[in-house]
């Protein structure tokens, strides 16, 4: 008995160490406790489109580089509310050359009718704001143009009256009124000189907007015509030869410069205002350039080249692009901006085209404002900056930047 009992004692121990070689019953790996974190399975290739490379800023450019380039200078109108702000005059002084007062040089500003009836003749007399601006324009070197003396609009009705009263309801005649202009003209010239003034003036729109479309005389409201008569230009510019001192070009300034029959009434204008001995009494046509997108440009040069062929000087005077057409205005869409900005890129490409051939004869470029919400066709969006003052296509346009100038679209 106790035989046996060994024996099964020896079988079951055979059995255990068998058991614990672990041989037939795989050992269970023991559970790790995860103290680091799991690191993440590398990305393979990116699931999302590349990010385009974005578009470079424009390099900066000043409009008085790109025009100084072709000896030119460039312009703007003024008023004083645009050298009220700082940095609406660093515009300018970073970008012009040239400023025309946008109304306070014109006649309505620059006559008083008290003064006139005190001392029997037409007075004039300068205002606090041109005076605030040309001393501006001095300081910072800028050249003057002028603008203007005869003009059928924005002219004080009683300097056409006895007594400098249009309530007389009595127009002067002939020889008053020509009395009466070429003591205005002289008065001008001889008050920008004393006061020191003359020397930044480099040109003077003696008349302004005289012809019209149909290539006659402007006659309907204009009371220079209708007391003087047909020779009241003629009259003008003498008056200004006389007085004008020589480094101020005189000019005959208009609108609507290219359309129908004023490139044939001006031309043959122009050729009349020559002096009993020959001698020009005019220097140059102003293009005041209020266009639009709709405007062919191939008519456009067509004026121009003409005008450049009578050997005067040329100036663009009151530049504007307007979107759209006259009646037809178009809203400031991407689109629209685009093709403004390449107008004004062709106008300019074309206008330095023939400057540096020596077929144009341009001195001065003038804008009629800085940006859009100064406009006085501020519902066309017609000039280079918007109304935050950014640079719009137009401006690259102007600047030959063909790439930020709306060809892209
Ligand atoms: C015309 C005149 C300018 C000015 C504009 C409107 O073009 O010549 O002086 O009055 O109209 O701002």
């Amino acid at each position: 008995m106790k035989k046996g009992l060994l024996l099964c004692l020896i079988a079951a121990f055979l059995v255990c160490c068998m058991a614990a070689c672990g041989k037939t019953t795989p050992t269970p790996v023991p559970t790790q406790t995860v103290t680091e974190e799991v690191t993440p399975t590398p990305t393979e290739e990116p699931t999302e489109p590349p990010t385009p490379t974005p578009t470079p800023e424009p390099p900066t450019v000043y409009l008085k580089d790109v025009f100084g380039a072709h000896n030119m200078k460039v312009g703007t109108c003024l008023t004083t509310q645009m050298l009220s702000m700082p940095a609406k005059e660093q515009i300018i002084l970073e970008n012009y050359t040239s400023v025309t007062m946008e109304n306070h040089m014109k006649p309505d500003y620059i006559l008083s009718q008290e003064k006139s009836k005190e001392a029997g003749d037409i007075v004039v007399e300068f205002n606090r704001d041109m005076i605030t601006m040309l001393d501006w324009a001095k300081e910072h070197n800028m050249a003057v143009r002028g603008h203007t003396l005869i003009w059928y609009s924005q002219t004080p009705q009683w300097i056409f009256y006895d007594n400098f009263d249009s309530k007389t309801g009595k127009k002067v005649d002939r020889k008053v009124m020509l009395k009466r202009m070429e003591s205005y003209i002289r008065q001008v010239f001889e008050k920008l000189t004393e006061a020191g003034y003359a020397d930044m003036f480099y040109a003077y729109d003696v008349a302004n907007e005289a012809w019209m479309e149909d290539g006659k005389m402007r006659s309907q409201m204009n009371l220079w015509y209708e007391i003087i008569g047909e020779d009241y230009l003629w009259y003008a510019y003498s008056y200004a030869r006389k007085y004008a001192p020589a480094n101020i070009k005189l000019f005959y300034n208009d609108y609507n410069e290219q359309m129908q029959k004023k490139p044939e009434a001006i031309e043959a204008f122009v050729k009349t205002l020559v002096d009993d001995k020959g001698n020009s009494l005019i220097d140059g046509i102003g293009l005041q350039a209020h266009l639009y997108t709709s405007d062919s440009l191939t008519q456009y040069f067509a004026a121009v080249d003409r005008y450049s062929a009578l050997g005067l000087i040329i100036e663009i005077t009151e530049l504007d692009v307007g979107l759209g057409a006259w009646q037809s205005i178009k809203k400031a869409t991407d689109d629209n901006l685009a093709a403004q900005g390449r107008f004004y890129y062709e106008l300019v490409n074309g206008i330095f085209e023939r400057v540096d051939k020596g077929t144009l004869n341009m001195d001065s470029f003038t804008l009629w404002g800085i940006n859009d919400s100064a406009s006085w066709r501020q519902e066309y969006s017609p000039l280079l900056l918007d109304r935050y003052f950014k640079k719009k296509p137009a401006f690259y346009g102007v600047c030959q930047m063909k790439e930020y100038a709306g060809f892209a679209q």
